[in-house]
């Protein structure tokens, strides 16, 4: 038995923003980063359409990429001071990341963060507020999952955070917002959709209600990725990639993911390697690796018109390259020593996320490390 938990409303297609002003609400916070939102006119938009909507609102600015314990907290400040009963997280995914644990201890300012990092342990949300994604990059799925991620910088420490409680109540889903994203961002965080999807879809708790998110979103990246990153002013390009990654949030959020993304949580965090730009290095060789134990990739070629489990990796590695994405960490340029020195903390880490357990085929930890090794030099995994 299971269930399938995702946001009350999705509004989706351009000019979709508009809808806020049916939104309902006295106060508004709007949480947003460090100015792109700002600067292409959007916060303004927001605020005014909530305005219409008979709704004030304050605006908490300059969230960071990798949200920290500190900007978290001086938003719960922030919050107890203005009390909205309307959470917006409006930008990139650590804009919404971060509202989302605001929310949290507003809702209960005695939690802590050693409490509400335990998975599925957050109590019941919407008592103070209630909470709306809009994301501007296409990559995270942010607005329609559990999950969030907040670093302590004191201790290097990055705690993820899940709870179905954290799915938002609505997601508008605006290409236009997506606009303001350069062509680099527009491929990671591209190709980070498109490892959602693609885990999702073999992962130990996919359903045929993930399957159907996964399978569409993979075909909407493949005709739509390369598009858009060859012009970010394409609107039709950009609101496919935005539909692309919500419905592969959908998907990862109850299907959970595999060890493309428990490699890639120790790769960026060891070398900084952007999110989506480590799961494309890795997606073709952790696919050759699990597809001993499922058959399902065959479906994934299927769907873009090729037979085999390795035309699907290798059409990956197409993709990959088309959008300018290194074929290796290697040519990356991470440093080989240093990659040498780190190797085994990362394997027994990657061994520990808590992706690798939901993974298709359970490795150990000598063929973690051989995945890890063949990915930094670009080689092919045949295990
Ligand atoms: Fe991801």
């Amino acid at each position: 038995m299971s269930a399938f938990i995702i946001p009350r409303k999705t509004y989706h297609g351009l000019g979709s923003l508009e809808n806020l002003k049916t939104v309902e609400g006295r106060k508004a916070v709007i949480v947003t980063g460090s100015g792109s939102m700002k600067k292409f006119g959007f916060l303004d938009k927001t605020v005014s359409l909530l305005r219409e909507a008979g709704i004030d609102s304050a605006v908490f600015e300059g969230v960071e990429a990798d949200p920290s314990v500190e900007t978290v907290l001086r938003g719960v400040e922030f919050f107890n001071r203005e009390n909205p009963d309307l959470i917006i997280g409006l930008g990139g995914c650590s804009a919404i990341d971060a509202a989302k644990a605001m929310w949290v201890f507003y809702e209960y300012p005695e939690a802590t963060f050693e409490e509400i990092i335990k998975p599925f342990t957050i109590k019941p949300l919407r008592n103070k507020a209630r909470f709306v994604a809009i994301p501007s990059t296409s990559g995270t799925g942010t607005e329609a999952t559990c999950a969030t991620i907040i670093t302590d910088t004191c201790k290097g420490i990055k705690y993820p955070i899940v709870s179905y409680e954290l799915t938002p109540d609505i997601a508008i889903v605006d290409g236009e917002l997506a606009k303001s994203m350069p062509p680099n961002v527009t491929a990671d965080t591209g190709m980070d959709a498109l490892s959602h999807d693609v885990e999702a879809f073999v992962a130990a708790l996919a359903s045929p209600y993930t399957d159907a998110l996964a399978l569409d979103s993979v075909r909407l990246v493949f005709e739509n990725l390369p598009r858009a990153y060859a012009d970010g002013n394409n609107l039709e390009a950009r609101q496919a990639m935005h539909d692309a990654s919500n419905m592969g949030g959908m998907a990862f959020s109850n299907a959970i993911l595999g060890i493309v993304h428990s490699i890639a949580h120790q790769i960026g965090g060891m070398f900084g390697v952007p999110h989506g730009r480590a799961n494309a290095i890795l997606m073709p060789n952790v696919i050759r690796f699990n597809s001993l134990d499922t058959d399902k990739y065959q479906l994934l070629a299927q769907a873009l018109g090729k037979k085999t489990v390795e035309d699907f990796a290798l059409e990956i590695e197409r993709l990959r390259q088309s959008v300018g994405i290194e074929d290796s960490f290697k040519s990356y340029g991470i440093d080989p020593k240093v990659w040498e020195e780190k190797l085994d903390t990362m394997v027994q880490n990657a061994m520990d996320d808590p992706c690798t357990g939901t993974n298709p085929r359970q490795p150990t930890a000598e063929e973690m490390k051989i995945i890890f090794e063949r990915c930094f030099n670009g080689e092919v995994v045949d295990l």
